[in-house]
C-alpha cells in the first residue's frame, strides 16, 4: 500500500507519526486512520465525475464501513453526502452537524421511529426498500403534511463478483424490489400516485468489493430496459439514478481492485449510452461507497504476547485483540496483511499464525503471515482494517473497544476514546439484592 513508510528507527509510520509511539500514548488495539488517504479517495471520485460537466452527480461515503462523529465530520467536510442504514447512523451524523438535507437513509427495516426521526430531521432522501416502507412512509408524511424525497431500491438481477456473505444484487435478496418479477414496477405505480412521496429516481447496489465494472454495467442496461417501459406506460422520468457502492480495495495481493476513475468511467458512459439509446434525458448519478474511502486508509495496532509453537505443525503468535475488533477473518474468510510495527525493516522473516486473544479456535486474524522474528510485546500492525472493522466490532469476552485515532502531517488526534471495563457494565442491572462493587 502507498502509505506504508518506515522511519529512520525501523518504525512503521502512518501520516508522519511513529506508530510505537501512537501506541505508547493511546494503548492497544488501535485503530489509526490516515486521513489524507480517506481526502484522496474522496478526491478520486470528486475528479473521476468532474471529467463530465454536464452532469449532476453526487457521491455519499457509506457510514457503515465506519461510523463516528469525527468521520461523518471529515466526509462533510470533504464535500461528500452521507449513506446511513439506522437510526443510530442518522444520530451520529446529525450530532455531528451533518446536513439533513444531504443524508440518504438506507435499509430494509426501517422502523416507524426511525422513519419519524428522519422526517423530524427534514433528512434528504429516504431509499425505499418495500412495501411495508412505502405504507408507513405515506402514512407518517400524511400525518405531518409533509412530502419527502425518495429513491426506490430495485434488485436489478445481477451478482457481482464478491463474496456470498455479501451479495446483495441477486434476485434472491432481502432488500428492494424485485425488477423481473414486477414488484418494482408495482412500486413505481404506487409512489407516483402518493401525493407525499416524491419519486426521483431509483436505487441499486449489486455487491461490495467489487474487481470489474461488467456488474455495474448490465445492472445499469437491465434498469434501462425498464426505465424505458416505464416511460410510456406510467410517464414515470427517472431523475435520480443511484448505483451504490461496492468499489473494492487491495487487502492484499489477491485483490485486484481497479482504479476509482475506471469504475466511474464505465457507469457514466453506460448510463448516457443507454439514456441515448432510449432517448431520456440523462439522470443525476449517485453513488455510495463506504470501503473504498476508509479500507485502506485505516490500520490496527495490536501488541504480541503469548507464543505457542506446535513442532511441525505451526507456530500461534497471539495479539491482545481479535474477532472483537475485526470480525472479518472469521466471518467472511477475509485475508489480510500486517507488518512487524517496530521492526518493520527486519530481514530475517518466519511464517506464524496471528490469532486473536477471544475464546473461539476461528479466532485467528491472519493464516501464514510472513513477518519477521518477533517476541511478546512487539507492535504488529494489520493494514486496511479501516472498513467494517471498528463498525463491526463488538464486545465478545467483554472486551472492551478499542480507541481510534486520526492521524494527518504528524500529528495525532483521537476521535474515539477507548472503553473501559466500567463501560461494559455500564447498563447491566443487578440482581441481588446485596450491592455491587
Ligand atoms: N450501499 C448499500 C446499499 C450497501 O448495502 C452497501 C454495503 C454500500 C452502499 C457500501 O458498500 P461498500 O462500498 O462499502 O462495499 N460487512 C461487509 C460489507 C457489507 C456491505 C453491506 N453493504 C464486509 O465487511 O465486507
Amino acid at each position: 500500500r502507498g502509505i506504508q513508510h518506515v522511519n529512520e528507527k525501523g518504525h512503521l509510520t502512518i501520516g508522519g507519526v511513529d506508530t510505537v509511539d501512537l501506541v505508547k500514548q493511546y494503548g492497544s488495539p488501535l485503530y489509526v486512520y490516515d486521513v489524507q488517504h480517506i481526502r484522496n479517495q474522496a478526491k478520486a471520485f470528486q475528479s473521476a465525475f468532474s471529467k463530465y460537466p454536464s452532469l449532476t452527480w453526487h457521491v455519499a461515503y457509506a457510514s457503515k464501513a465506519f461510523s463516528s462523529i469525527a468521520m461523518v465530520q471529515l466526509a462533510n467536510e470533504l464535500g461528500l453526502s452521507l449513506d446511513v442504514v439506522s437510526g443510530g447512523e442518522l444520530f451520529t451524523a446529525i450530532k455531528a452537524g451533518f446536513p439533513a438535507k444531504n443524508i440518504q437513509f438506507h435499509g430494509n427495516n426501517k422502523t416507524i421511529d426511525e422513519l419519524d426521526y428522519a422526517l423530524n430531521v427534514n433528512i434528504g432522501t429516504i431509499i425505499i426498500d418495500n412495501f411495508y416502507e412505502i405504507e408507513c412512509l405515506e402514512y407518517l408524511c400524511k400525518e405531518r403534511q409533509k412530502p419527502v424525497n425518495i429513491l426506490l431500491r430495485i434488485t436489478p438481477g445481477v451478482e457481482a463478483h464478491t463474496h456470498d456473505y455479501i451479495m446483495t444484487g441477486q434476485e434472491d435478496s432481502k432488500f428492494g424490489f424485485s425488477l423481473v418479477n414486477g414488484a418494482a414496477e408495482e412500486a413505481v405505480k404506487q409512489v407516483m400516485n402518493s401525493a407525499y412521496l416524491q419519486l426521483r429516481g431509483l436505487h441499486c447496489h449489486i455487491g461490495s468489493q467489487i474487481f470489474d465494472t461488467e456488474g455495474f454495467k448490465l445492472a445499469i442496461k437491465n434498469i434501462y430496459n425498464y426505465l424505458s417501459e416505464w416511460k410510456k406506460e406510467l410517464d414515470f422520468s427517472c431523475e435520480v439514478l443511484n448505483v451504490g457502492g461496492g468499489f473494492g480495495i487491495k487487502y492484499n495481493n489477491d485483490d485486484q481492485p481497479l482504479p476509482i476513475s475506471t469504475y466511474i468511467d464505465a457507469i457514466v458512459t453506460t448510463v448516457m449510452a443507454e439514456s441515448d439509446a432510449h432517448q431520456m434525458p440523462i439522470p443525476e448519478i449517485w453513488v455510495e461507497p463506504g470501503r473504498v474511502i476508509v479500507g485502506e486508509a485505516g490500520t490496527t495496532l495490536y501488541k504480541l504476547g503469548s507464543y505457542k509453537t506446535i513442532p511441525g505443525i505451526r507456530k500461534y503468535v497471539s495479539v491482545d485483540g481479535g474477532m472483537a475488533d475485526n470480525l472479518r477473518p472469521a466471518l467472511y474468510q477475509a485475508k489480510y496483511e500486517a507488518v512487524l510495527a517496530n521492526k518493520a525493516n527486519a530481514k530475517d522473516t518466519e511464517v506464524v499464525t496471528i490469532a486473536g486473544k477471544c475464546c473461539e479456535s476461528g479466532d485467528i486474524l491472519i493464516h501464514d503471515a510472513k513477518i519477521p522474528k518477533s517476541e511478546s510485546g512487539d507492535i504488529l500492525a494489520v493494514l486496511c482494517t479501516g472498513a467494517y472493522g471498528y463498525s463491526m466490532a463488538n464486545h465478545y469476552n467483554r472486551l472492551p473497544k478499542p480507541a481510534v485515532v486520526f492521524v494527518e502531517n504528524g500529528e495525532s488526534k483521537l476521535v474515539i476514546q477507548r472503553e473501559t471495563y466500567e463501560d461494559l457494565v455500564r447498563f447491566d442491572c443487578s440482581y441481588s439484592q446485596e450491592p455491587t462493587h
